[in-house]
């Protein structure tokens, strides 16, 4: 049954199934542990790394201090997502990483983001671009659950 279910994933996400992340997060962080789940229910591979100081590597990453959230996943070709990115914005941006481009980052943690749910509160927010040299721009504007 499980190998059935991660064929027909392969098979619907290609580019999905084959990515692991690896997050860096605080080892008693709830909602990094929920957002894993979210990302591993769209296909995604994660590996979980707590470190000491996670402020320094947001800092190694180049994640300016207003776009940090709890925890950073970086993909195997070194694209970062800070915070509760939804799967769905993770696919698109590694199916066609935009030129100059280092990642996505959810600032803080909004309220309805995956892995961030709260019953039927939502709160919305917008899924920026980090650009290379420090800055960002809207890359989505998540109105509601159905944008994600
Ligand atoms: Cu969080
Ligand atoms: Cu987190």
């Amino acid at each position: 049954m499980k190998s059935l279910l991660f064929s027909a994933l392969l098979a619907s996400a290609p580019f999905a199934a084959a990515t692991e992340l690896t997050v860096y997060k605080s080892p008693t962080c709830g909602c990094c542990g929920d957002w894993i789940e979210h990302m591993q229910a769209q296909g995604f591979h994660t590996h979980a790394e707590h470190p000491q100081d996670l402020a320094a590597v947001k800092a190694g990453l180049h994640i300016g201090p207003q776009y940090r959230s709890c925890h950073s996943a970086v993909s195997e070709a070194g694209f970062v997502f800070e915070g509760h990115v939804p799967a769905r914005y993770v696919q698109q941006f590694l199916a066609a990483p935009p030129a100059g481009a280092i990642g996505l980052s959810v600032p803080a943690m909004p309220v309805g983001s995956p892995g961030m749910e709260m019953g039927d509160k939502f709160m919305p927010y917008q899924v920026l671009l980090l650009t290379q040299d420090g800055k960002a721009e809207v890359y989505a504007s998540v109105t509601g659950p159905q944008d994600q």
